[in-house]
């Protein structure tokens, strides 16, 4: 078994799809280690988003972060760092795929990109390293 990081962001909290982002988590098997809401500061979000930094859409990603509280999920099952990736789909709801989290529940992105619901972690280093950033 093995850990990771899941976000529910702002616009996942904002909507009130807090609970049906988690019925489908639960529903896949995986489970909730730990579980908190969190209204992260900028220093948090910087060390979050490090790899991002520099990049056009670093600054409205962070602006978004900071613009309500978001849930923070320590959750654990069979390669689930993979599995929870691939129950959200792909970054842009917009072309997302039915059956995920961003392509089923997501709005089409226009001009706001990072409003894509959920994070999660992309590999075992990143899941490890986000994990001692939130918890
Ligand atoms: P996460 O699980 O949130 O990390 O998504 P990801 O791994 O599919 O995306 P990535 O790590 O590349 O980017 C992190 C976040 O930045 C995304 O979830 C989006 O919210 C945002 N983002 C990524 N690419 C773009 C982009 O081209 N434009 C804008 N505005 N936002 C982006
Ligand atoms: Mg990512």
């Amino acid at each position: 078994t093995e850990e990771t990081l899941v976000l529910v962001k702002p616009d996942g909290v904002a909507r009130g799809l807090t609970g049906a982002i988690l019925a489908r988590i639960e529903a896949k098997g995986y489970a909730l280690v730990d579980i908190k809401l969190v209204e992260p500061d900028r220093e948090v979000l910087e060390q979050h988003y490090a790899e991002h930094a520099g990049k056009p859409f670093y600054e409205p990603l962070v602006e978004f972060m900071l613009s309500g509280p978001s849930v923070a999920i320590r959750l654990a099952g069979n390669r689930v760092i993979e599995g929870f990736r691939s129950l959200a789909g792909t970054t842009d709801p917009t072309t997302a795929a039915p059956g995920t989290i961003r392509g089923d529940l997501g709005r089409d992105w226009g001009l706001k990109v990072q409003q894509n619901l959920v994070h999660g972690s992309d590999s075992p280093e990143s899941a490890a390293r986000e994990l001692a950033i939130w918890f």
